[in-house]
C-alpha cells in the first residue's frame, strides 16, 4: 500500500451469521457476507474506504440515485482452491471498466489504490464465506451513487462506493432458452450501453418480463437501428458457433465489454479453435439454424460464466441447438474455471492471489 492512503479501517462484527447459511445449496446474490467496504465521496475527494458490518445504509429522499439513477456497478468473483488459497480473476479489468462506466455518468472516478486495496481487504476478511463446491463462488458487487441531495437535474456532490460479496451458485437453474427481440432497444448509438450503469438493467426487466410470458428466460438484444444485428443478452455477451468457427460480435457503445468475452477469444485462440469478431446477422443465425451450420450458441459473463443456449425463438419459431458432446461451451468453460480455481497453469498471468 502506498502512503497516500491511509490505514483501511476494519470494524468487525461480533457474531458471525456464517452458521445460518447452507453453502450446499446457494442460489445466486442472495445471502450477504458479514461485511462490506464503504467509501464516502465527499468535499471533492475520495475518502479512505472502511471496512464495516454488513448493514443498511441511510439515505435522504432527494438523493440523486433516487431520482436520476446516478449508479453503476461492477461483478466479479472470488475462487478459493483445494489449498485454501483465494484468487480472483482479473480485478483490475474491473477496476478499469467502473471508472469507463464512472466517466460516462458523471461520477467522480475511484482511485486504484481504493479499489484494490479496499477488495482485498473485504475478501481477507470475509474468506471463510467462499465456497468450495463446484460451481459456487464468491460473487463480488462493487457499485457507486450518487449519494448527494437535491432535486436539481445535475451530478450530486456526493456518492458512495460499496462493495458486498454474496456467496453464490449458478446464475441459470435449467436450460437457457431466448428470444430475439425486434421491438424494445437495450442501448442506442452514443447511449449509455456500454456503462454498467444500473438504468441499462431496469430498461430491460419489462420487455423480459414479456418474453418470461412467453417462456423464455432471457432476451438477445439487436441493434436498435434495424434489429439486424445480434449484440448480447441482459447480463452475457453473445458466442454463436458456426460450422467450426467461433464468432462473436464487436463491442461497440452500445456493448459492454465483458471480462468474459475477451478471455474466452483467447482461450479459444490458445485452443486452436478458429475465431471471428464481427457482426452477426439475425438472418445468418436463422438460416444456420435452420441448415444445421449452426452448432452450439452461448453466453458468456462472470456471473453467467459459460451458459449453453438450448432454444433460441425468432418471430414464434423456436430453434433448438443441438446437444454436443465435445462443445466449444464445454471446452471453454472448463479452461476458464480451471484458471480462475486454480486447477491450471495460467499462462495469461489472469489470476490474482488475494
Ligand atoms: N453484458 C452485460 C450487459 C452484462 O451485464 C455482463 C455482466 O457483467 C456481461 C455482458 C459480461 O461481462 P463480464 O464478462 O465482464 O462479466
Ligand atoms: C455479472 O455477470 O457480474 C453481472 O453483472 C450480471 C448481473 C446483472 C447479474
Amino acid at each position: 500500500m502506498s502512503t497516500t492512503m491511509q490505514k483501511i479501517g476494519i470494524e468487525k462484527v461480533k457474531h458471525s451469521k456464517i452458521d445460518q447459511v447452507d453453502f450446499d445449496n446457494l442460489s445466486f446474490g442472495s445471502v450477504f457476507t458479514d461485511h462490506m467496504l464503504v467509501c464516502d465521496y465527499k468535499d471533492g475527494a475520495w475518502e479512505t474506504p472502511k471496512i464495516t458490518p454488513y448493514q443498511p445504509i441511510t439515505l435522504d429522499p432527494s438523493s440523486k440515485i433516487f431520482h436520476y439513477g446516478q449508479s453503476i456497478f461492477e461483478g466479479m468473483k472470488a475462487y478459493k482452491d483445494t489449498e485454501n488459497k483465494v484468487w480472483l480473476f482479473r480485478p483490475l479489468d474491473n477496476f478499469k471498466r467502473l471508472n469507463i462506466s464512472a466517466k460516462r455518468m458523471a461520477i467522480p472516478e475511484i482511485p486504484e489504490e481504493y479499489f484494490m486495496e479496499g477488495l482485498k481487504a473485504l475478501v481477507e476478511v470475509d474468506k471463510n464465506w467462499i465456497p468450495q463446491k463446484d460451481g459456487s463462488s464468491l460473487y463480488i458487487r462493487p457499485f457507486v451513487f450518487a449519494s448527494g441531495k437535491g432535486f436539481h437535474a445535475s451530478p450530486a456532490n456526493e456518492y458512495k462506493f460499496l462493495i458486498c460479496l454474496a456467496p453464490s451458485g449458478s446464475y441459470f437453474s435449467g436450460k437457457v432458452k431466448v428470444l430475439i427481440e425486434e421491438t424494445y432497444s437495450r442501448s442506442a448509438n452514443g447511449g449509455v450501453g456500454y456503462a454498467k450503469a444500473g438504468g441499462n438493467y431496469a430498461g430491460q426487466f419489462y420487455p423480459t418480463q414479456l418474453a418470461a410470458e412467453k417462456g423464455y428466460s432471457q432476451v438477445i438484444w439487436t441493434d436498435d437501428n434495424n434489429h439486424e444485428y445480434i449484440e448480447e443478452a441482459g447480463a452475457m455477451n453473445i458466442f454463436v458457433r458456426i460450422n467450426d468457427t467461433l464468432i462473436t460480435g464487436p463491442t461497440s457503445d452500445r456493448i459492454l465489454d465483458g471480462i468474459t468475452r475477451k478471455s474466452i477469444l483467447q482461450i479459444a485462440e490458445d485452443e486452436g479453435i478458429a475465431t471471428e469478431v464481427r457482426k452477426i446477422t439475425v438472418t445468418e443465425v436463422v438460416e444456420a439454424a435452420k441448415n444445421g451450420s449452426l452448432k452450439e450458441m452461448f453466453g458468456a459473463g462472470t456471473a453467467a460464466v459459460i451458459s449453453p443456449i438450448a432454444t433460441f425463438g425468432f418471430r414464434d419459431v423456436d430453434y433448438d441447438l443441438p446437444e454436443l458432446k465435445d462443445s466449444f461451451a464445454t471446452r471453454l468453460k472448463k479452461r476458464i474455471t480451471d484458471i480462475q480455481f486454480n486447477r491450471a497453469e495460467d499462462p495469461f498471468g489472469w489470476r490474482l492471489e488475494v
